[in-house]
Protein backbone atom coordinates (compact mmCIF):
# COMPACT_ATOMS: atom_id res chain seq x y z
CA UNK A 1 0.00 0.00 0.00
CA UNK A 2 0.95 3.48 -0.80
CA UNK A 3 0.95 5.87 2.12
CA UNK A 4 1.15 9.40 2.40
CA UNK A 5 2.35 11.20 5.49
CA UNK A 6 1.59 14.99 6.03
CA UNK A 7 4.34 17.08 8.20
CA UNK A 8 7.98 17.48 8.20
CA UNK A 9 8.77 17.37 11.41
CA UNK A 10 10.97 14.79 13.97
CA UNK A 11 7.41 12.78 14.65
CA UNK A 12 6.92 12.33 10.87
CA UNK A 13 10.21 11.39 9.96
CA UNK A 14 9.76 8.67 13.64
CA UNK A 15 6.22 7.39 11.45
CA UNK A 16 7.91 7.21 8.50
CA UNK A 17 10.54 4.98 9.85
CA UNK A 18 8.51 2.40 11.71
CA UNK A 19 6.01 2.53 8.90
CA UNK A 20 8.74 1.50 6.04
CA UNK A 21 9.32 -1.73 8.45
CA UNK A 22 5.80 -3.22 7.62
CA UNK A 23 6.04 -5.77 4.85
CA UNK A 24 2.61 -3.89 3.25
CA UNK A 25 4.23 -1.04 2.54
CA UNK A 26 4.84 0.10 -0.95
CA UNK A 27 5.54 3.52 -1.49
CA UNK A 28 5.54 5.98 1.17
CA UNK A 29 5.37 9.56 0.20
CA UNK A 30 5.98 12.57 3.12
CA UNK A 31 4.70 16.02 2.77
CA UNK A 32 6.98 18.28 3.38
CA UNK A 33 9.34 16.16 4.75
CA UNK A 34 12.83 16.46 5.40
CA UNK A 35 16.19 15.79 5.11
CA UNK A 36 15.67 12.64 7.01
CA UNK A 37 12.74 11.45 5.37
CA UNK A 38 14.67 11.53 1.96
CA UNK A 39 17.55 9.82 3.76
CA UNK A 40 15.13 7.17 4.80
CA UNK A 41 13.83 6.16 1.27
CA UNK A 42 10.57 8.36 1.44
CA UNK A 43 9.42 10.74 -1.59
CA UNK A 44 9.08 14.15 -0.14
CA UNK A 45 6.10 15.87 -1.55
CA UNK A 46 7.15 19.81 -1.59
CA UNK A 47 3.37 20.59 -0.50
CA UNK A 48 2.78 22.39 2.93
CA UNK A 49 1.04 21.16 5.41
CA UNK A 50 -2.23 23.97 5.37
CA UNK A 51 -2.42 23.08 1.49
CA UNK A 52 -5.08 20.92 2.30
CA UNK A 53 -6.36 20.62 -1.52
CA UNK A 54 -3.22 20.01 -3.30
CA UNK A 55 -2.68 16.98 -0.58
CA UNK A 56 -5.78 15.48 -1.63
CA UNK A 57 -5.35 15.94 -5.37
CA UNK A 58 -1.93 14.60 -4.05
CA UNK A 59 -3.14 11.46 -2.84
CA UNK A 60 -5.63 10.57 -5.23
CA UNK A 61 -3.88 11.12 -8.37
CA UNK A 62 -0.91 8.82 -6.61
CA UNK A 63 -3.30 6.03 -5.62
CA UNK A 64 -2.54 7.00 -1.70
CA UNK A 65 -3.87 3.73 0.32
CA UNK A 66 -4.02 5.43 3.72
CA UNK A 67 -2.75 9.12 4.74
CA UNK A 68 -1.55 9.80 7.90
CA UNK A 69 -1.89 13.27 9.51
CA UNK A 70 0.86 14.63 11.96
CA UNK A 71 0.41 18.33 12.71
CA UNK A 72 -2.70 20.04 14.42
CA UNK A 73 -2.85 22.57 11.88
CA UNK A 74 -4.08 20.48 8.82
CA UNK A 75 -7.00 18.74 11.08
CA UNK A 76 -8.21 21.97 12.44
CA UNK A 77 -8.19 23.00 8.40
CA UNK A 78 -10.58 19.89 7.79
CA UNK A 79 -8.33 17.75 6.10
CA UNK A 80 -10.10 14.60 7.32
CA UNK A 81 -13.15 15.61 6.03
CA UNK A 82 -12.45 16.78 2.86
CA UNK A 83 -10.61 13.55 2.19
CA UNK A 84 -13.58 11.25 3.24
CA UNK A 85 -16.01 13.21 1.57
CA UNK A 86 -13.32 12.38 -1.66
CA UNK A 87 -13.09 8.63 -0.39
CA UNK A 88 -9.89 8.89 0.42
CA UNK A 89 -8.50 7.16 3.25
CA UNK A 90 -6.75 9.37 6.11
CA UNK A 91 -6.08 8.43 9.71
CA UNK A 92 -7.19 11.65 12.18
CA UNK A 93 -10.17 13.23 13.64
CA UNK A 94 -12.58 15.63 11.54
CA UNK A 95 -12.46 19.37 12.08
CA UNK A 96 -15.32 19.11 14.51
CA UNK A 97 -13.08 16.78 16.57
CA UNK A 98 -9.85 18.41 16.24
CA UNK A 99 -11.67 21.66 18.38
CA UNK A 100 -10.47 19.56 21.40
CA UNK A 101 -7.03 20.83 20.27
CA UNK A 102 -7.65 24.10 17.90
CA UNK A 103 -9.86 25.39 20.95
CA UNK A 104 -8.49 25.56 24.21
CA UNK A 105 -12.35 26.81 25.30
CA UNK A 106 -13.80 23.85 24.02
CA UNK A 107 -11.17 21.37 25.44
CA UNK A 108 -12.12 23.32 28.50
CA UNK A 109 -15.89 23.26 28.25
CA UNK A 110 -15.58 19.54 27.58
CA UNK A 111 -13.60 18.85 30.63
CA UNK A 112 -16.17 20.53 32.66
CA UNK A 113 -19.06 18.74 31.29
CA UNK A 114 -17.23 15.65 31.87
CA UNK A 115 -16.18 16.27 35.24
CA UNK A 116 -12.45 16.03 34.04
CA UNK A 117 -10.09 17.60 36.58
CA UNK A 118 -8.20 20.38 35.47
CA UNK A 119 -7.26 23.42 36.64
CA UNK A 120 -9.32 26.26 37.64
CA UNK A 121 -9.62 28.99 34.94
CA UNK A 122 -11.77 31.25 32.84
CA UNK A 123 -12.31 31.97 29.15
CA UNK A 124 -11.07 35.83 28.24
CA UNK A 125 -11.97 37.68 24.72
CA UNK A 126 -10.67 41.19 25.95
CA UNK A 127 -7.78 42.56 27.69
CA UNK A 128 -9.26 44.41 30.35
CA UNK A 129 -11.28 41.38 31.01
CA UNK A 130 -8.33 39.13 30.98
CA UNK A 131 -6.32 41.36 33.77
CA UNK A 132 -9.32 41.58 36.30
CA UNK A 133 -9.20 37.78 36.17
CA UNK A 134 -5.53 37.46 36.82
CA UNK A 135 -5.70 40.06 39.98
CA UNK A 136 -8.66 37.65 41.13
CA UNK A 137 -6.55 34.55 40.73
CA UNK A 138 -3.09 33.54 43.14
CA UNK A 139 0.28 33.60 41.28
CA UNK A 140 1.85 32.02 39.48
CA UNK A 141 -0.64 32.19 36.57
CA UNK A 142 -1.19 30.56 33.61
CA UNK A 143 -1.61 32.82 29.92
CA UNK A 144 -2.72 30.42 27.40
CA UNK A 145 -3.86 31.26 23.61
CA UNK A 146 -7.30 29.54 22.42
CA UNK A 147 -5.79 28.22 19.22
CA UNK A 148 -2.56 26.96 18.19
CA UNK A 149 0.46 27.72 19.31
CA UNK A 150 3.12 24.72 18.75
CA UNK A 151 3.08 24.27 23.15
CA UNK A 152 4.41 28.14 22.48
CA UNK A 153 1.35 30.23 23.22
CA UNK A 154 1.76 29.18 26.77
CA UNK A 155 2.83 31.89 29.51
CA UNK A 156 3.73 30.87 33.00
CA UNK A 157 3.54 34.10 35.18
CA UNK A 158 5.38 34.50 38.40
CA UNK A 159 4.16 38.20 39.01
CA UNK A 160 1.64 40.30 37.39
CA UNK A 161 3.89 42.16 35.18
CA UNK A 162 5.02 39.07 33.50
CA UNK A 163 1.00 38.47 32.67
CA UNK A 164 0.00 41.89 31.55
CA UNK A 165 2.90 41.28 29.15
CA UNK A 166 1.70 37.79 27.88
CA UNK A 167 -1.56 39.44 27.66
CA UNK A 168 -0.23 42.06 25.68
CA UNK A 169 1.69 39.86 23.24
CA UNK A 170 -1.79 37.64 22.89
CA UNK A 171 -4.19 40.81 22.49
CA UNK A 172 -2.27 43.29 20.66
CA UNK A 173 -2.08 41.87 17.51
CA UNK A 174 -2.70 43.74 14.22
CA UNK A 175 -5.78 43.93 12.33
CA UNK A 176 -9.15 42.73 13.20
CA UNK A 177 -8.88 39.68 15.27
CA UNK A 178 -11.12 37.82 17.58
CA UNK A 179 -9.20 36.96 20.86
CA UNK A 180 -9.80 33.95 23.32
CA UNK A 181 -6.95 33.99 25.93
CA UNK A 182 -7.28 31.39 28.81
CA UNK A 183 -6.41 32.20 32.19
CA UNK A 184 -5.29 29.20 34.42
CA UNK A 185 -4.53 28.60 38.00
CA UNK A 186 -0.27 27.46 38.18
CA UNK A 187 -0.43 23.94 39.42
CA UNK A 188 2.49 22.43 40.35
CA UNK A 189 3.77 18.87 39.35
CA UNK A 190 5.67 16.80 36.44
CA UNK A 191 4.11 16.67 33.54
CA UNK A 192 2.98 13.08 32.15
CA UNK A 193 1.76 12.47 28.34
CA UNK A 194 -1.04 9.91 27.68
CA UNK A 195 -1.84 8.55 24.31
CA UNK A 196 -5.11 6.65 23.27
CA UNK A 197 -5.81 5.64 19.78
CA UNK A 198 -9.66 5.22 18.48
CA UNK A 199 -11.86 4.38 15.96
CA UNK A 200 -14.70 6.04 17.11
CA UNK A 201 -16.36 3.36 19.18
CA UNK A 202 -13.78 1.63 20.92
CA UNK A 203 -9.83 2.87 22.03
CA UNK A 204 -6.46 1.29 22.58
CA UNK A 205 -4.14 3.48 25.31
CA UNK A 206 -0.34 3.06 25.21
CA UNK A 207 2.00 3.40 27.68
CA UNK A 208 2.47 6.67 29.54
CA UNK A 209 5.32 9.00 28.59
CA UNK A 210 6.89 12.21 29.65
CA UNK A 211 7.40 15.16 27.62
CA UNK A 212 10.37 17.95 29.28
CA UNK A 213 8.23 21.27 27.72
CA UNK A 214 10.88 23.66 29.20
CA UNK A 215 13.68 25.02 27.37
CA UNK A 216 16.56 24.59 30.21
CA UNK A 217 17.55 21.86 32.25
CA UNK A 218 16.10 21.92 35.50
CA UNK A 219 12.32 22.72 34.15
CA UNK A 220 13.79 26.27 33.51
CA UNK A 221 13.34 28.98 30.95
CA UNK A 222 10.40 28.92 28.34
CA UNK A 223 7.96 26.77 27.34
CA UNK A 224 8.69 25.03 24.28
CA UNK A 225 7.33 22.04 21.96
CA UNK A 226 9.22 19.58 23.76
CA UNK A 227 12.96 19.46 24.34
CA UNK A 228 13.03 15.37 24.67
CA UNK A 229 11.02 12.58 26.27
CA UNK A 230 11.21 8.91 27.81
CA UNK A 231 8.88 6.21 27.65
CA UNK A 232 7.73 4.20 30.00
CA UNK A 233 7.46 6.90 32.89
CA UNK A 234 8.52 5.15 36.33
CA UNK A 235 7.84 7.82 38.55
CA UNK A 236 4.23 7.37 37.64
CA UNK A 237 1.75 6.37 40.46
CA UNK A 238 0.05 3.01 40.40
CA UNK A 239 -3.50 3.51 39.46
CA UNK A 240 -2.63 6.74 36.98
CA UNK A 241 -3.12 4.63 33.66
CA UNK A 242 -6.46 3.19 34.79
CA UNK A 243 -7.61 6.28 36.26
CA UNK A 244 -6.86 8.87 33.28
CA UNK A 245 -8.54 5.34 31.07
CA UNK A 246 -11.73 6.19 32.58
CA UNK A 247 -12.27 9.44 34.25
CA UNK A 248 -10.15 11.53 31.10
CA UNK A 249 -9.84 9.32 28.23
CA UNK A 250 -13.30 7.18 28.19
CA UNK A 251 -15.38 10.45 30.03
CA UNK A 252 -13.88 12.97 27.20
CA UNK A 253 -15.11 10.39 24.05
CA UNK A 254 -17.73 10.25 25.79
CA UNK A 255 -18.60 14.20 26.31
CA UNK A 256 -17.74 15.00 22.28
CA UNK A 257 -20.05 12.46 21.05
CA UNK A 258 -22.77 14.12 23.33
CA UNK A 259 -22.05 17.22 20.08
CA UNK A 260 -22.77 14.06 17.47
CA UNK A 261 -19.25 14.05 17.02
CA UNK A 262 -17.11 11.12 17.12
CA UNK A 263 -13.59 11.08 17.88
CA UNK A 264 -10.98 9.08 15.62
CA UNK A 265 -7.35 9.01 15.27
CA UNK A 266 -5.07 10.19 18.30
CA UNK A 267 -6.34 11.46 21.42
CA UNK A 268 -3.24 12.79 23.63
CA UNK A 269 -4.36 14.96 27.01
CA UNK A 270 -1.48 16.77 28.75
CA UNK A 271 -1.39 15.25 32.53
CA UNK A 272 0.04 17.12 35.79
CA UNK A 273 0.55 14.94 38.02
CA UNK A 274 0.04 17.07 41.40
CA UNK A 275 -0.17 16.37 45.26
CA UNK A 276 -3.84 16.44 44.73
CA UNK A 277 -3.74 13.82 41.61
CA UNK A 278 -4.20 13.64 37.74
CA UNK A 279 -4.50 16.90 36.16
CA UNK A 280 -5.64 17.61 32.64
CA UNK A 281 -3.57 20.68 31.36
CA UNK A 282 -4.78 20.13 27.83
CA UNK A 283 -6.30 17.93 25.24
CA UNK A 284 -4.14 17.13 22.10
CA UNK A 285 -5.80 15.34 18.77
CA UNK A 286 -2.21 14.27 17.66
CA UNK A 287 0.56 12.53 18.40
CA UNK A 288 3.25 14.32 20.67
CA UNK A 289 5.92 15.39 19.52
CA UNK A 290 8.79 14.31 20.69
CA UNK A 291 6.54 11.42 22.43
CA UNK A 292 6.03 10.15 19.22
CA UNK A 293 9.93 9.44 18.79
CA UNK A 294 9.81 7.32 21.90
CA UNK A 295 6.57 5.39 21.15
CA UNK A 296 7.89 4.24 17.11
CA UNK A 297 11.18 3.08 18.70
CA UNK A 298 9.45 0.87 21.18
CA UNK A 299 6.20 -0.25 18.74
CA UNK A 300 6.49 -3.70 18.15
CA UNK A 301 3.34 -4.07 16.42
CA UNK A 302 3.00 -3.13 12.79
CA UNK A 303 1.72 0.65 12.37
CA UNK A 304 0.37 0.05 9.36
CA UNK A 305 -1.82 -2.23 10.57
CA UNK A 306 -2.73 -0.28 13.40
CA UNK A 307 -3.44 2.83 11.71
CA UNK A 308 -5.70 0.52 9.30
CA UNK A 309 -8.03 -0.93 11.60
CA UNK A 310 -7.96 2.42 13.28
CA UNK A 311 -9.73 3.81 10.07
CA UNK A 312 -11.72 0.79 9.46
CA UNK A 313 -13.68 0.82 12.69
CA UNK A 314 -11.70 -2.67 14.33
CA UNK A 315 -9.37 -1.82 16.70
CA UNK A 316 -11.71 -3.83 19.38
CA UNK A 317 -10.18 -6.79 17.85
CA UNK A 318 -6.75 -5.05 18.16
CA UNK A 319 -3.59 -5.21 21.01
CA UNK A 320 -0.32 -3.17 20.58
CA UNK A 321 2.70 -4.77 21.75
CA UNK A 322 5.50 -3.29 23.01
CA UNK A 323 9.57 -3.74 23.37
CA UNK A 324 10.83 -4.40 26.96
CA UNK A 325 12.51 -0.99 28.12
CA UNK A 326 12.83 2.24 27.90
CA UNK A 327 12.95 5.15 25.39
CA UNK A 328 14.40 8.65 25.24
CA UNK A 329 14.53 11.10 22.67
CA UNK A 330 16.84 14.22 23.16
CA UNK A 331 15.76 17.22 21.30
CA UNK A 332 18.95 19.33 19.28
CA UNK A 333 17.52 23.22 18.98
CA UNK A 334 18.78 26.46 17.45
CA UNK A 335 20.36 28.51 19.32
CA UNK A 336 17.42 31.00 20.53
CA UNK A 337 14.79 28.26 20.50
CA UNK A 338 11.51 28.80 21.04
CA UNK A 339 12.32 32.63 20.75
CA UNK A 340 13.84 33.98 16.90
CA UNK A 341 16.90 31.46 15.65
CA UNK A 342 18.60 31.35 12.62
CA UNK A 343 19.18 28.23 10.13
CA UNK A 344 21.19 27.25 7.04
CA UNK A 345 23.97 25.36 9.64
CA UNK A 346 25.94 22.59 8.15
CA UNK A 347 25.01 19.34 10.18
CA UNK A 348 27.94 16.59 11.58
CA UNK A 349 27.74 13.65 13.23
CA UNK A 350 25.04 11.88 12.70
CA UNK A 351 26.20 8.87 10.95
CA UNK A 352 28.99 8.55 14.22
CA UNK A 353 25.83 8.82 16.57
CA UNK A 354 23.25 5.94 15.16
CA UNK A 355 26.83 3.35 15.07
CA UNK A 356 25.94 3.35 18.71
CA UNK A 357 24.01 0.55 20.05
CA UNK A 358 20.16 1.44 19.62
CA UNK A 359 20.42 4.90 18.75
CA UNK A 360 18.56 6.31 16.06
CA UNK A 361 18.11 9.71 15.11
CA UNK A 362 15.00 11.91 13.33
CA UNK A 363 15.06 14.86 11.58
CA UNK A 364 12.96 17.32 12.76
CA UNK A 365 14.27 20.70 10.88
CA UNK A 366 16.68 19.47 8.00
CA UNK A 367 17.14 19.81 4.15
CA UNK A 368 19.65 18.27 2.28
CA UNK A 369 20.55 20.27 -0.42
CA UNK A 370 23.81 18.56 -1.24
CA UNK A 371 25.13 19.07 2.26
CA UNK A 372 22.73 18.59 5.80
CA UNK A 373 21.57 21.89 6.92
CA UNK A 374 19.38 23.05 9.96
CA UNK A 375 15.84 24.57 8.32
CA UNK A 376 14.11 25.14 11.98
CA UNK A 377 13.73 25.29 15.50
CA UNK A 378 13.99 21.80 16.73
CA UNK A 379 16.46 20.40 14.29
CA UNK A 380 17.09 16.62 15.63
CA UNK A 381 15.46 14.37 17.98
CA UNK A 382 18.30 11.66 18.96
CA UNK A 383 16.84 8.63 20.39
CA UNK A 384 17.53 5.37 22.20
CA UNK A 385 16.38 2.29 23.73
CA UNK A 386 18.19 0.27 26.39
CA UNK A 387 16.96 -2.14 28.74
CA UNK A 388 17.05 0.29 31.76
CA UNK A 389 16.38 3.87 31.78
CA UNK A 390 19.98 4.61 32.56
CA UNK A 391 20.92 2.43 29.19
CA UNK A 392 18.60 4.60 26.89
CA UNK A 393 20.38 7.59 28.75
CA UNK A 394 23.41 6.85 28.14
CA UNK A 395 23.60 5.70 24.93
CA UNK A 396 21.26 8.90 23.97
CA UNK A 397 23.84 11.65 24.96
CA UNK A 398 27.02 9.50 23.82
CA UNK A 399 24.85 10.36 20.77
CA UNK A 400 24.49 13.71 20.86
CA UNK A 401 28.11 14.39 22.52
CA UNK A 402 28.73 13.19 18.18
CA UNK A 403 26.74 15.29 16.46
CA UNK A 404 27.09 19.59 15.95
CA UNK A 405 25.95 22.24 14.02
CA UNK A 406 26.64 26.22 14.79
CA UNK A 407 24.16 26.69 18.41
CA UNK A 408 23.46 23.55 18.86
CA UNK A 409 21.66 23.60 22.01
CA UNK A 410 19.66 21.13 24.47
CA UNK A 411 18.64 19.94 27.56
CA UNK A 412 21.13 17.44 29.30
CA UNK A 413 18.94 16.50 31.80
CA UNK A 414 16.14 14.34 29.89
CA UNK A 415 15.00 11.73 32.04
CA UNK A 416 16.88 12.40 34.90
CA UNK A 417 14.50 12.91 37.77
CA UNK A 418 12.87 10.00 36.82
CA UNK A 419 15.80 7.73 36.93
CA UNK A 420 15.81 7.29 40.33
CA UNK A 421 12.64 5.75 39.91
CA UNK A 422 13.58 2.99 37.64
CA UNK A 423 13.93 0.05 39.60
CA UNK A 424 15.18 -2.14 36.73
CA UNK A 425 18.63 0.25 36.98
CA UNK A 426 21.92 -1.27 36.61
N1 LIG B 1 4.82 17.17 23.17
C1 LIG B 1 4.15 18.38 22.97
C2 LIG B 1 3.25 18.42 21.83
O1 LIG B 1 3.32 17.58 20.95
O2 LIG B 1 2.42 19.30 21.79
Amino acid sequence: MDVLIVGGGGREHALAWKLKQSPRIGKLYVAPGNGGTEALGCKNVAISVTDINALAKFASENNIGLTVVGPEEPLALGIVDLFKARDLRIFGPTKAAAQIESSKAFGKQLMKEANIPTAEHEVCSDFNQAISVVRRYTLPVVVKADGFAGGKGVYICKNFEEAEAALHTLFDVPGDVEHTVLIEQFLDGSELSIHAITDGTSFLMFPPSQDHKRALDGDLGKNTGGMGAICPVPWMPQGTPSFVEHRVIRAAFDAIRNYGIYFTGMLYPGILMTLNGPKVLEFNARFGDPECQVYMRLMKTDLLDLLEACVDGSIADRRIDWKYGYAISVVLASLGYPDAYKTGFKIEGIREAEIITEVVVFHGSTINDGELKTTGGRVLSVTAVGPTLKDAIDRAYEAVGKITFEGMQYRRDIGGTALKYDTTRS
